[in-house]
């Protein structure tokens, strides 16, 4: 484990009403590490990674980003999410505002970009997820696996130090999983630090330096790929993995 980790996990423990959510996670994550996170439908894995861009508040234990620490008040959330850039399942764009239009929002109205810069840098950003050419058309007009690459290009046009990628593929047609990935490769050896929920486990073969598996709101075994695909230590993990891997 880094000395100096980007993000830093303490005892999160986080209740929904009486359900016991997130059960005394620790986890820390280094510069420029990728982290894919696995586990059944309803472990707490969303949860989690929604606790360290504080879209959700937690009652015990600290988060802190890049020094930044969160406790359970939230006080420096903004602080936080300034760091962070965020992916979801459903990719979020305004419908009814271009492509370029959704990638230009928050650095102007966020960042004061004057609306000249902050094209140019949005363009950029869409030359590296490789859609340039769908700048000027809305969500409706592209293709899903374009919308989620626009998603992944607003989210960079903020400069995070760290990606939070919640099933980025989970929602695509299977023939636009591919793209999505390969950008989110892309990304990774840029070196940018990033936390993927994903179920892709070629993927995390490929990018991830550790996969971490959850169940019932625990971390149950944080291992690198090739040992966590070969020798699984819990029966939970094997389950787990027999499922998916069928
Ligand atoms: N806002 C909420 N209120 C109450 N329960 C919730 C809420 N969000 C999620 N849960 C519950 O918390 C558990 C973990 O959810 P989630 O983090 O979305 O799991 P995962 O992403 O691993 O599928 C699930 O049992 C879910 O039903
Ligand atoms: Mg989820």
């Amino acid at each position: 484990m880094a000395a100096d980790p980007i993000i830093r996990i303490e005892k999160l423990n986080k209740w929904f009403g009486a359900f016991h959510v997130l059960r005394d996670i620790d986890l820390s994550v280094a510069r420029r590490e990728r982290i894919v996170i696995c586990g059944p439908s309803g472990s707490g894995k969303s949860t989690l990674i929604r606790c360290i861009n504080a879209l959700e508040e937690f009652q015990e234990g600290t988060v802190t980003v890049d020094g930044i620490e969160l406790g359970p008040n939230l006080k420096r959330v903004d602080e936080v999410r300034r760091e962070i850039g965020m992916v979801f399942q459903s990719f979020n764009l305004f419908p009814h505002l271009t492509v370029l239009e959704n990638c230009t929002l928050a650095p102007i109205w966020v960042r004061n970009m004057p609306q000249k810069e902050a094209e140019a840098a949005a363009m950029r950003y869409l030359e590296r997820v490789r859609i340039p050419e769908q700048a000027h058309k809305y969500p409706g007009q592209i293709s899903g696996g374009q919308q989620q690459r626009v998603a992944i290009a607003r989210a960079l046009t903020m400069n995070p130090k760290v990606m939070l990628f919640d099933e980025p593929t989970s929602a695509l047609d299977p023939e636009m999983v591919k793209e999505v990935l390969d950008t989110i490769v892309d990304l990774a050896n840029d070196g940018m630090t990033m936390l993927v929920v994903t179920h892709e486990m070629g993927f995390a073969r490929e990018v991830a330096d550790r996969v971490v598996f959850m169940d019932m709101g625990q971390v149950i075994e944080v291992n690198a790929p090739d040992e966590f695909f070969s020798h699984p230590r819990h029966e939970r993990t094997k389950l787990f993995l027999s499922q998916i891997l069928r």
